[in-house]
């Protein structure tokens, strides 16, 4: 992901991750727990989530209609611009908001 065609293909998938961004947030971190956090996800994974949610062999509610009319490499833009983002994770900490146990 080093050439200059998949920079072309982040800064164009930058353009089009406004769309995504009122419900995924603007650094592919959502800020709803409905929605799934996609910053750092693997290109492959992402581009097979949104070519499915398109082709309707994945079911979503809201999905499929943020994609009608994206084009393939549209998909592949966007999947690559949110796997590039680096994200880190926090080591674990029981007793947090955040822990199941507590549920
Ligand atoms: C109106 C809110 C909304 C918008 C806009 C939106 N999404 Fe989503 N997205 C969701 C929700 C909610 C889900 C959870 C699954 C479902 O309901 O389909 C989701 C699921 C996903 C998933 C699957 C994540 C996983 O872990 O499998 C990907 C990838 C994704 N969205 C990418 C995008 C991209 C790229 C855009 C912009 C082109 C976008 N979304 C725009 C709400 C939205």
């Amino acid at each position: 992901m080093c050439s200059a065609s998949a920079a072309q293909d982040r800064a164009r998938g930058a353009v089009i991750s406004v769309e995504c961004s009122m419900c995924h947030g603007a650094d592919g971190i959502a800020p709803s727990e409905e929605v799934p956090n996609i910053a750092g996800q693997h290109y492959a994974y992402l581009l097979r989530q949104l070519e499915n949610y398109q082709n309707g062999r994945r079911a979503g509610t809201i999905m499929q209609e943020v994609l009608r009319g994206l084009s393939r490499q549209q998909l592949k833009d966007v999947s690559a611009y949110f796997a590039s983002i680096r994200i880190s994770v926090a080591k674990v900490q029981t007793g947090g908001r955040d822990d199941v146990s507590r549920r």
